[in-house]
């Protein structure tokens, strides 16, 4: 079983899908490790630090030669894929709906594509999951961008020369992202207030010691939703909302925005008016950006000014803490094929909860019914 990591060439890309502790783990499997040369720079690993756990470093053809496994944090462009073993896998963060077309490519390519951003939402599946480890580590790093960018201190100081107030930080959308920018903006000193539609996170917001601004007068998603995912509101729900963000944003320093809903793009939660009611030099990350924005006029990877208000449009914060998210990132991918590892046949082999879930493309097409439907 030859498991091939390859060196990210997407723009701006910095991880890496193995560090040498994976490394180390897969040849304690029974498995030979092939890297690019080059893979692990940006995320501070070298490549004698994957020769030391026991990998072979080579170019990408030499890495990918009769490789069974493919793994990478991003999809690779079905270009330069060859050489592989034929029904090779290949397992990285996909973007099944954006990248629509590469799906197909890998199809074509004979590859069995595992997408691991559809790992389902149970708990024996949390430790492969890639959307909440770099979710969490990105609510955190957001909250820093927004500090950074803010001409304020975030905690109260008293000093000699007189009291400077604390930030008032508002999160909206409490999952993993938002719950760690709420931990961290706590931390950092702010007054912190959150918001979901999943009536679930009040409790959660209230643990962290932030308070709740919640619709009140019609109801949101009890329960879990969808394997703990929220759905597109009805437009009453909506338009209370939008009344609810107007009388509180005007109050805010700092807005962190996080609300996703799988599949579709992301809830417009504050408009270009709300955004004008703010006060000059208030600061906004919208961590949703790349999804077509929870804020009116935000572009990923720009910032912009928009009435006094610094908007951050985020693009792949996972990015920027490399080490940390590759580390994270990496413990993912090993903890999913590890759980199938089937001893006797000397390779993984996924259930159907689980298989059915990630597996976008095998025997030439494409059979995710996500994809399909
Ligand atoms: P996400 O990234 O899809 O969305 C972020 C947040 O935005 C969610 O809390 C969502 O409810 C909220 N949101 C969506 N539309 C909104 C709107 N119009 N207004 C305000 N907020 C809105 O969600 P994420 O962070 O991936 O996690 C969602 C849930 O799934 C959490 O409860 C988490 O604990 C759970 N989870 C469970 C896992 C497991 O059991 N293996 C793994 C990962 C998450």
């Amino acid at each position: 079983m030859r498991i091939a990591v390859l060196k990210e060439l997407a723009d701006g890309e910095t991880r890496v899908a193995a560090t040498p502790e994976t490394v180390k783990k897969f040849i304690g499997l029974g498995a030979e490790v092939a890297i690019e040369s080059g893979a692990g720079e940006k995320a501070s690993i070298a490549d004698a630090d994957y020769s030391a756990a026991g990998a072979s470093v080579g170019s990408r053809a030499d890495a990918l030669k009769g490789a069974n496994i493919i793994l990478g944090v991003q999809g690779p462009d079905p270009k330069g894929l060859k050489g592989f073993a034929d029904g090779a896998w290949l397992a990285a963060g996909l973007n099944p709906f954006g990248e629509r077309t590469r799906i197909d490519d890998y199809a074509k390519l004979g590859l069995e594509a595992l997408a691991m951003e559809f790992m389902p939402r149970i708990t024996r599946a949390q430790s492969m999951d890639i959307l909440s480890s770099q979710a969490n580590l990105a609510g955190y790093k957001a909250v820093l961008m927004a500090a950074n960018a803010y001409g304020r201190a975030f905690p109260m100081m008293m000093t000699a020369a007189g009291t400077v107030s604390a930030a008032k930080a508002f999160v909206m959308g409490v999952g993993v992202a938002g719950l760690q920018a709420i931990a961290t903006a706590r931390r950092l000193g702010a007054q912190v207030s959150a918001t979901d539609v999943r009536a679930a996170t009040k409790e959660q917001i209230l643990s962290l010691g932030a308070k709740p601004i919640f619709v009140e007068t019609v109801a949101g998603i009890e329960g879990e939703g969808t394997g703990g995912y929220a759905t597109e509101m009805s437009d009453e729900y909506k338009a209370a909302q939008a009344e609810l963000v107007s009388s509180h944003i005007a109050k805010q320093d700092i807005v962190i925005t996080t609300a996703l809903i799988p599949g579709r793009p992301a809830p417009r939660l504050i408009s270009d008016a709300q955004l004008a009611t703010m006060r000059n030099g208030s600061v906004i990350v919208d961590m949703a950006a790349e999804s077509g924005g929870n804020v009116e006029g935000s572009a990923p990877g720009e910032t912009k000014k928009i009435h006094g208000v610094t908007v951050i449009g985020a693009k792949n914060i996972a990015a920027l803490m490399p080490a940390d998210t590759s580390a994270l990132f990496s413990r993912n991918l090993f903890n999913f094929l590890s759980a199938f590892w089937d001893k006797e046949a000397g390779k993984p082999v996924l259930d159907e909860e689980i298989g059915n879930a990630v597996r976008l493309t095998q025997g030439g097409k494409v059979v995710n019914e996500r994809l399909l439907g």
